[in-house]
This record gives structure tokens, sequence and C-alpha cells, in this order.
């Protein structure tokens, strides 16, 4: 019994803090920052929440991953049956309706479609 419990501890552990570099509990800044990226990549200085925008009113995501007609290639959903989440019909939709900074992201579509994205 006492095995079975230290046992269950160590894969609680293992579980909290990750061993796969993509641990599901990590948020988007948190990984932001594993691939070297400061604060200021998305904020507009330490320590502001507020996020950088450019002239077109684009979040800094923009900046470096592009607008939708670019990320969607990188996002065609395997099933034809499924729509690519940044197939959208919203204009200017920003980047963070879904893709949260520090908590998890939400799927937008979802409030009137049902598509079930899990949005990184
Ligand atoms: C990949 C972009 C990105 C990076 C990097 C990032 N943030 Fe954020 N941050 C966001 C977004 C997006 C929001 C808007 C709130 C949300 O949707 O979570 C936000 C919101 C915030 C807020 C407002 C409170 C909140 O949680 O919403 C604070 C404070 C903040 N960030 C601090 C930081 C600090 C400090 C760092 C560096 C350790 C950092 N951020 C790195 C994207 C980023
Ligand atoms: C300074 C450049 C930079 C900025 C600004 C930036 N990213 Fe990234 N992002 C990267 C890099 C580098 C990677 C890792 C390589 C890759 O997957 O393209 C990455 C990866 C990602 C990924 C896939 C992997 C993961 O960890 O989820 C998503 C989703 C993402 N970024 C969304 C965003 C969003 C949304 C914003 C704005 C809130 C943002 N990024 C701002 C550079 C940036
Ligand atoms: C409707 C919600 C939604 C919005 C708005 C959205 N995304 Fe995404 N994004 C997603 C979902 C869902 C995925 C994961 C798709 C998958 O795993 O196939 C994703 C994945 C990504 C990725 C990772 C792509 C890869 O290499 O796998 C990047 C980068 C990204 N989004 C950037 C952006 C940027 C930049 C914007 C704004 C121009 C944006 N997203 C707006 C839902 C959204
Ligand atoms: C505020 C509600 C709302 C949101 C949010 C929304 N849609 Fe829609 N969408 C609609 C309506 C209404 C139509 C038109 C439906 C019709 O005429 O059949 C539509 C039509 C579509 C269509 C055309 C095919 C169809 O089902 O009729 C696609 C594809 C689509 N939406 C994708 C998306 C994606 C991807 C997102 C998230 C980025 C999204 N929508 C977010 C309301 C919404």
């Amino acid at each position: 019994m006492k095995q079975l419990l230290s046992m269950s501890f160590v894969l609680f552990s293992l579980g909290a803090f990750g061993i796969s570099t993509a641990s599901a509990d990590e948020f988007l800044a948190d990984r932001h920052a594993k691939y070297g990226l400061p604060c200021t990549a998305c904020h507009v200085e330490n320590g502001s929440p507020k996020l950088k925008i450019d002239d077109q009113k684009h979040e800094a995501c923009v900046g470096c991953h592009g607008w939708y007609d670019e990320v969607a290639k990188k996002t065609v959903p395997k099933d034809e049956a499924n729509v690519n989440p940044h197939s959208q019909h919203d204009g200017n939709l920003p980047c963070t309706e879904c893709h949260k900074g520090h908590k998890k992201g939400y799927n937008y579509c979802g409030d009137c479609h049902m598509y079930n994205y899990n949005v990184p």
C-alpha cells in the first residue's frame, strides 16, 4: 500500500510538472517563454498588461505568425468534414478571442457553431 501511494505521488508529480515539452497545463505565454521570447514579444513593456498593436490594429501575434490567410495554411483539418478554425468570417477578429495568454484558450466559434476546437 505504501508503495502504491508513493507510486501515485510520483505519477502526480510528473503530471504536474510535465515530462513532455507540450504539457497541457501550460498556457500560451508560458510556452512562448520556453521558445525564448520575453514578455515584450506580446506586451508593450515589461509588467504592462497591454498587448502590442500594430497600425492595422493587429496584435503582436500577427507580426510573427501572419494574418489568418497564413495561419490557416497550418491548420487545415485532417478530416475534410471539419472546418479550419482560422477560416473565420468576422473580418478583423482579434487572435485573442480564442488564444488567451495566461489561461485556457477559448472556442469562440463554439458560441454559434458545433465545432469542437481545442485552442492552444
Ligand atoms: C504570446 C504572447 C504573450 C506573452 C509572451 C506574454 N503575454 Fe501576458 N498576455 C497575453 C495576452 C493575449 C493577454 C490578454 C489576456 C488573456 O487573454 O489571457 C495577456 C495578459 C496579461 C496580463 C493582464 C492580466 C491577465 O492575466 O489577463 C498581464 C499582467 C500579463 N499578461 C503579463 C505578462 C508577463 C509578466 C509576461 C512575461 C512573463 C507575459 N505577460 C507574456 C499574451 C502574452
Ligand atoms: C516574437 C514572435 C512571436 C510572437 C509575438 C508570438 N509568437 Fe506564437 N510562436 C512564436 C514561435 C517562435 C513559436 C514556436 C515555433 C512555432 O510553433 O511556430 C510560436 C508558437 C505558437 C503557437 C503554436 C505552439 C504553441 O505553443 O501553442 C501558437 C498557437 C502561437 N504561437 C500563437 C501565438 C499568439 C496567439 C500570439 C499573440 C498573442 C503569438 N503567438 C505571439 C513566435 C511568436
Ligand atoms: C476561432 C478561434 C481562433 C482564432 C480567432 C485564432 N486561432 Fe489560432 N488556432 C486556433 C485553433 C483551434 C488552433 C489549433 C488547430 C489545430 O490544432 O489544428 C490554432 C492554432 C494556431 C497556431 C499553431 C499552428 C500550428 O503550427 O500548428 C498558430 C501559430 C495560431 N493559431 C495563430 C493564430 C493567429 C496569429 C491568430 C490571429 C490572426 C489566430 N491564431 C486566431 C483557433 C483560433
Ligand atoms: C455570432 C455567431 C457566430 C460565430 C461566433 C461564428 N459564426 Fe460562423 N456562421 C454564423 C452564421 C449565422 C452563419 C450563416 C449560417 C447559415 O446561413 O447557414 C455562419 C456560417 C459559417 C460558415 C459557412 C457554412 C455554414 O455552416 O453555414 C462557416 C464555415 C463558419 N460560419 C465558420 C465559422 C468559424 C470558423 C467561426 C469561428 C472563427 C465562426 N464561424 C464563428 C454565425 C457565427
